[in-house]
């Protein structure tokens, strides 16, 4: 069993200010569990949400926040054959992963594609089933349909503008700042615009012949959304990935009867859980992207373990471009 070890403890729902690093005891593996040496976690929005409290999985307080990582196993329970002592891998859990040690069962692990860094892996996954649900299972997004991405330059929708890219579609992406469209842009979309422009829609019916958007990709939510599907084309899929505004959306019936779209909920990690077989051809076709390079994570700031916090901070103001990462020694 391994030693004590650092990690970073949500100690009240009153968001990132309320972290603080504390030491933790290593506890016995049970069989099919593994013990892995965090390299660097990923910062996901509802790590943000977390702490607030405000996330559909709400656990109390003290926890440690943190839902993807990569890293090195370092131990494994009797019955693990999948990973071995010395894998570098990845690993997925509802929280824990802000931490220098990870516990998780051999089916929460994945061994990290070759071409990934430590980084790039621990903040690839969650984006990449996200955007790869969306647009494939639940938009079947096709070569040559075009396909708008809102919140373009996160983390989730800097995926989507890779995916998207890679599946042959007309890629435009929403940024609220220069720098922000500039990644856009950057990452492989044909347009970047902004979207607290007024006529947003005229802008996108302008740059899809007068027809709008084929899907919509809406991780964003408020009013961003009822202004995006004034640009979705007839028969469009719009989905519903999430609400980075803090705002619901509430969508008129009536228009999407009238232009004969579709909305589309959807939850990538449910929809794994639920569905082994689902999980196994994901992962499967996503190493292959890994492996190609079609689906780096671009990674814009790093932060120590103790200034988690900070990484926190900064995703609530808006700051960070792809994904911000945690780094541990
Ligand atoms: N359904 C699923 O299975 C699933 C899976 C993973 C994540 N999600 C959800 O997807 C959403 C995005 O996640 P992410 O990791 O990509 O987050 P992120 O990296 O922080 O990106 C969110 C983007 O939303 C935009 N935004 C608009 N208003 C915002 C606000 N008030 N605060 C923060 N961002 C705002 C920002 O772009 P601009 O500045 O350009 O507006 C930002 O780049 C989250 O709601 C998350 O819970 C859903």
């Amino acid at each position: 069993m391994s030693g004590p070890y650092r990690a970073a403890v949500c100690t009240a729902l009153t968001g990132p200010d309320s972290i603080q690093i504390q030491d933790r005891a290593s506890v016995p593996l049970a069989r099919d569990e593994v013990r892995i040496a965090t390299r660097a976690a990923g910062v996901n929005f509802p790590d943000l949400l977390m702490t607030y409290g405000k996330y559909q999985f709400r656990p109390d307080p003290p926890f440690i926040p943190g839902m993807e990582i990569a890293g090195e196993v370092i131990e494994t329970g009797a019955e693990v054959a999948a990973v071995k002592v010395g894998d570098r891998v990845t690993a997925g859990a509802k929280g824990s992963c802000f931490a220098e040690q990870l516990v998780v069962p051999s089916s929460a692990v994945m061994l990290l594609p070759p071409a990934l860094s430590f980084e790039e892996g621990s903040c690839w996954r969650s984006a990449a089933v996200t955007a790869w649900h969306a647009l494939h299972d639940k938009a079947g997004l096709q070569a040559g349909e075009t396909a708008l991405i809102l919140g373009a330059s996160g983390g989730v929708g800097m995926a989507a503008i890779k995916l998207a890219k890679h599946f042959g579609a007309t890629v435009v992406g929403t940024g609220s700042t220069q720098s922000k469209r500039d990644a856009i842009l950057a990452a492989g979309a044909d347009h970047a615009l902004d979207p607290a422009a007024e006529d947003l829609p005229g802008q996108v019916k302008s740059l899809t012949g007068g027809n709008g958007v084929n899907v919509v990709f809406d991780p964003v939510g408020g009013a961003l959304s009822i202004k995006a599907t004034r640009a979705i084309a007839w028969g469009g899929r719009f989905l519903i990935v999430g609400f980075a505004s803090g705002e619901i959306p509430s969508f008129p019936a009536n228009h999407a009867l009238i232009k004969g779209y579709s909305l589309i909920g959807l939850r990538a990690g449910e929809a794994s859980r639920r569905d082994p077989d689902l999980a196994k051809r994901t992962q499967a076709a996503l190493h292959g992207l890994a492996a190609s390079g079609a689906m780096r994570p671009h990674i814009s700031q790093t932060f120590k373990l103790e200034n988690t916090t900070d990484a926190l901070r900064a995703l609530e103001a808006r700051n960070i471009i792809g994904r911000a990462v945690i780094t541990m020694p």
